[in-house]
């Protein structure tokens, strides 16, 4: 026991996330689904998670693969029945894991029955839960934002003579938030699936619900960075001025009421926003997906966005984890990830998916769980799953990356092999192919035909294989997952930046009372001398856990770290 208040226990809770198409196929229909999920939680049980963030399982026409729900209250019949959910959820509780669900209320698809009634007359009692706006003089759209996923952040809808605001595809029309039976809806709609036993809520996009209004009533032209009329918006819309107060009232209304477990994610949050919404006393959710860390290897200021390829220099993410580390230290909590349905693989984009697959895998995870927060596991990171490189666009499936590559090798005139190489690195789908289950038939995830290719190195990277050797990345996970349970430091210790210059070797201490422990690791694929500083490096350490065979006591004044090394121990 930790000696931490009921109240405060999922801090020592690492949450794994299911993306429920690719995660196991019970039917042979080619798509995950809630059964497949219910016949592996001995396999998450076995590794030791206490929190499950389920992607979206409701109705929804799929342009964005369940992030475009066209009823919040339905299972999608390709994932199964309300019957299958509660099954799962009963399985899950009975193992002592909680169920964090996706909420996507931002927007909504264009097939639910708000958007559709909504589209169909200015008068219609539902056309105010939208954000309608008239044509500029010359015919263009209201203003000049770029969606996610292209093209304009407006569409014209013919029946009202009006455009309406989408951040995402066409299909996902952003709610109107100022509309006070919207916010109404989404806390029933919130109530609902509490009620039913949900522990929690992963937000999507949930700082962009306020949006930017200017007193006539009309949203402001993002600055121009870059040739054309569309320009990047996201800046604007993801701090709105109501952000703050919509999100107390959710916690007022919904979330004060039940014990919950909530994560919003907020690209280009600052700690700011993050100390504010995560407060524990004044903020209304417990923790934030932050992304500067995910934003270092792409050209800053680079029209193609992500897609603008940057090798990782590792100072900059040393300078951005040690600053939220920092900055909500005793005021707030960080969410730890380097991995999601949206992500590449994290062994390939930081690590070597190759000679030290196994190394480079392991370090990243000691790396990540180290830090003060709350870790998150994507399906497969626990096995050390690369990304892919399918030699055409025709096998890939993600509608940001098949929209991507038709602006950049239309408009934008970008070669298709460098488009591909940024679809390699970067594209969604690297997260997104099937789980891999065993060497099997499609990785052992479906008996019929998958909705995506299995990944291609399935036959040697796959769960049945990881759980017969004792030293897979699985048992490496599974050893972080449980000293997190009964180490105090690792939850609540200080966090230390050592050697803030390094290029290769990053190292901290996290301390708590009289108890410090070291990480340091190696991010490179040769051998480096750790070169900690003096008053690190005249201690004496206990080995703790490492991805090599164990030292023992560890001599810290001339400690070498082999390739990909990663070492934790305890400072005596
Ligand atoms: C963030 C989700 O994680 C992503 O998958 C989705 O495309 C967008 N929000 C829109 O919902």
């Amino acid at each position: 026991m930790t000696g931490l208040p009921p109240a405060q226990r999922w801090k020592q809770d690492t949450v794994y996330q299911i993306y429920p198409r690719s995660f196991c196929d019970s039917n042979g229909d080619g798509i995950g689904d809630l059964p497949g999920i219910t016949g592996k939680l001995d396999y998450l049980q076995a590794l030791g998670v206490g929190v499950v963030w389920l992607s979206p399982i409701y109705a929804s026409p799929n342009d964005d693969n369940g992030y475009d729900i066209s009823d919040y209250q339905a299972i999608s019949p390709e994932f199964g029945t309300m019957a299958d959910f509660d099954a799962m959820l009963a399985g899950m509780h009975a193992r002592g894991i909680k169920l964090m669900m996706d909420l996507v209320v931002n927007h909504c698809s264009d097939e639910h029955h708000w958007f559709q009634q909504a589209r169909s007359s200015r008068s219609n009692p539902y056309h105010g839960y939208f954000l309608w706006a008239e044509p500029q003089a010359d015919g263009s759209p209201p203003n000049n934002w770029e969606a996610a996923f292209q093209g304009s952040v407006w569409e014209w809808n013919e029946p009202t003579g009006e455009f309406y605001l989408h951040m995402f595809s066409r299909k996902q029309p952003d709610l109107n938030w100022e509309n006070p039976q919207v916010r109404q809806e989404v806390y029933a709609l919130m109530r609902f699936w509490l009620d039913k036993g949900v522990d929690g809520f992963r937000m999507d996009v949930i700082n962009m619900i306020s949006k930017p209004w200017k007193a006539d009533g009309t949203l402001p032209d993002a600055p121009v960075v870059r040739e054309g009329f569309l320009q990047p918006g996201f800046a604007l819309t993801c701090n709105g001025p109501r952000l703050n107060e919509f999100l107390g009232e959710m916690r007022r209304e919904v979330l004060d009421h039940y014990p919950t477990l909530t994560v919003g994610e907020a690209p280009m949050a600052t700690v700011q926003q993050g100390r504010d919404i995560t407060h524990p006393q004044t903020g209304s959710l417990n923790m934030l997906f932050q992304f500067e860390h995910m934003d270092l290897d792409s050209q800053p200021g680079n029209p193609l966005g992500k897609w603008a390829l940057k090798p990782l220099d590792l100072r900059d993410l040393k300078h951005t984890m040690s600053r939220w580390q920092d900055a909500l230290y005793g005021v707030g909590w960080n969410s730890l990830y380097l991995s999601n349905h949206d992500q590449p693989r994290p062994v390939s984009r930081f690590g070597d998916d190759e000679r030290y697959r196994v190394e480079s895998a392991k370090m990243l995870a000691t790396w990540l769980h180290f830090h003060q927060g709350t870790p998150y596991v994507y399906q497969g990171e626990e096995l050390g799953v690369p990304n892919v490189a399918f030699p055409g666009i025709g096998d890939y499936r993600d509608i940001e990356t098949l929209n991507f590559y038709q602006v950049a090798t239309g408009q934008r005139g970008i070669a298709p092999e460098e488009a591909l190489r940024s679809i390699h690195t970067k594209g969604r789908d690297n997260a997104r192919l099937p789980m891999p289950w065993s060497a099997g038939l499609h990785g052992g995830f479906t008996s019929g035909t998958p909705w995506i290719a299995a990944h291609p190195r399935a036959g040697q990277i796959n769960a049945e294989k990881a759980l017969a050797d004792p030293d897979s990345v699985f048992y490496y996970y599974r050893r972080l997952i449980a000293l997190r349970k009964r180490l105090p430091v690792m939850v609540d210790g200080r966090y230390t930046l050592l050697l803030p210059d390094h290029p290769q070797v990053y190292a901290y201490t996290r301390c708590l009372d009289d108890k410090c422990v070291l990480v340091v690791c190696n991010f490179g694929a040769t051998e480096v001398p750790a070169d900690l500083p003096d008053h690190t490096a005249s201690r004496k350490a206990e080995w703790l856990i490492g991805n090599y065979p164990n030292h023992a006591r560890v001599a810290l004044g001339n400690l070498t770290l082999r390739p990909y090394e990663a070492l934790v121990l305890e400072l005596i």
